[in-house]
């Protein structure tokens, strides 16, 4: 299988690899189904042994589900792997109710999340949205003390814009910034890329096939219990015309003797040293596929098809995702 190359993420951040493996799939989240939990301890087991070493859990997905099967794949390999863990929503039956960002709120969740991945020290935590209801200061101060404590390595954040990019990296540097970016949602290019880029900040970049529909494997109309009906993306002729950007991403991909997801992926690890794509993967099969995506290169014309087809705002109807 294709090596995977280690990046700093961040300007002088930790190595770690340019592909990372997102968990929260295996768990369930806004009422999905628990995948195979042997099948999900061998894909993060098979990760890691293939050089992906960055893992992204959140302490709220599967209320604690996601973090105990992280824990249980690590067992005995803690050095093997960089843990990347979310805070602050709360979930209750499946539904999001809110943030919650109090500092004895976040010095309580913090000693669950240590327990259930059985580990001292988290290396990458964040809050997993910011609002007004705590000071800034008291949030990112936090997270700070608990660096200080040796509980946190380095601080992340988590969908936030540009402004508040700025005001969390002046109180204390910030490593890296999850968020959603692919050729179906490219709204950080204009102001959040760039301030991330001038700060040195690391990019975690998810949602890389945009809630499938970079797949290729969509049709229209969904089916009916399909999660994606929720978003007016997916939805008649939205979901029409968008599956009718996607046949160039096919047809690109089948020239290239790839799959659509292949190339999805190729382009978000494209687009900088400084930017991980972020892919949820619950069973092993999905691992040889999107490991030799790391390895496509795209000449100046298809560069230029995707970037012109997928133009930024192209892609019709939001998701949750949309800022
Ligand atoms: N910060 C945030 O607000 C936030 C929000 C959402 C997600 N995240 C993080 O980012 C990670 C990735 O995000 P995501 O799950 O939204 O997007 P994604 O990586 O695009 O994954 C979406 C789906 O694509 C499937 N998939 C993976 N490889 C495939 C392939 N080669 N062919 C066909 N399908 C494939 C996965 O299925 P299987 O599960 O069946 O393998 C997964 O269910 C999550 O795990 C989570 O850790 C963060």
């Amino acid at each position: 299988m294709t090596t995977i190359a280690r990046i700093a993420l961040g300007k002088n951040g930790p190595l770690v690899s340019k592909l990372g493996l997102g968990c929260m799939r295996m768990s369930s989240v806004w009422g999905s189904p628990v995948q195979d939990e042997g099948e999900s301890i061998a894909t993060i087991q098979m990760a890691l042994d293939n050089g992906i070493n960055f893992l992204n859990t959140g302490d709220f997905y599967g209320s604690g589900h996601n973090e105990l099967l992280v824990g249980k794949a690590i067992k005995g390999r803690r050095d093997d792997a960089f843990i990347s863990v979310k805070f602050g929503a709360i979930f209750h039956g499946g539904q999001w109710l809110g943030l919650d960002l109090r500092p004895i709120a976040i010095k309580n969740f913090i000693n669950y999340s240590l327990v259930r991945l059985g580990v001292e020290t988290i290396d990458l935590y964040q809050p997993c949205r910011l609002d007004n209801s705590v000071p800034l200061e008291d949030v990112i101060g936090t997270v700070a003390d608990l660096i200080k404590e040796g509980k946190v390595r380095y601080l992340g954040v988590s969908e936030i814009n540009a402004e508040q990019l700025r005001k969390v990296h002046r109180i204390h540097p910030v490593t890296a910034l999850e968020i959603g970016y692919s050729l179906a949602e490219r709204g950080i290019e204009k102001d959040l890329l760039p301030t991330a880029k001038e700060l040195g900040v690391g990019i975690v970049a998810f949602a890389n096939t945009a809630e499938g529909l970079l797949t290729g494997e969509m049709k229209a109309p969904l089916a009916v219990n399909a999660y994606q009906n929720h978003f007016p993306r997916f939805q008649g002729e939205n979901l029409i015309k968008n599956l009718e950007k996607v046949e160039v991403l096919k047809k690109m991909a089948k020239g290239k003797g790839y799959t659509p997801t292949q190339l999805a992926i190729a382009w978000v690890n494209a687009q900088g040293n400084d930017i991980m794509p972020l892919v949820s993967m619950s069973r092993r099969s999905r691992l040889p596929e999107n490991i030799q995506a790391m390895e496509i290169v795209f000449t100046p014309e298809e560069r230029n098809t995707l970037n012109t087809n997928f133009s930024p705002g192209s892609i019709a109807g939001g998701t949750y995702l949309q800022r």
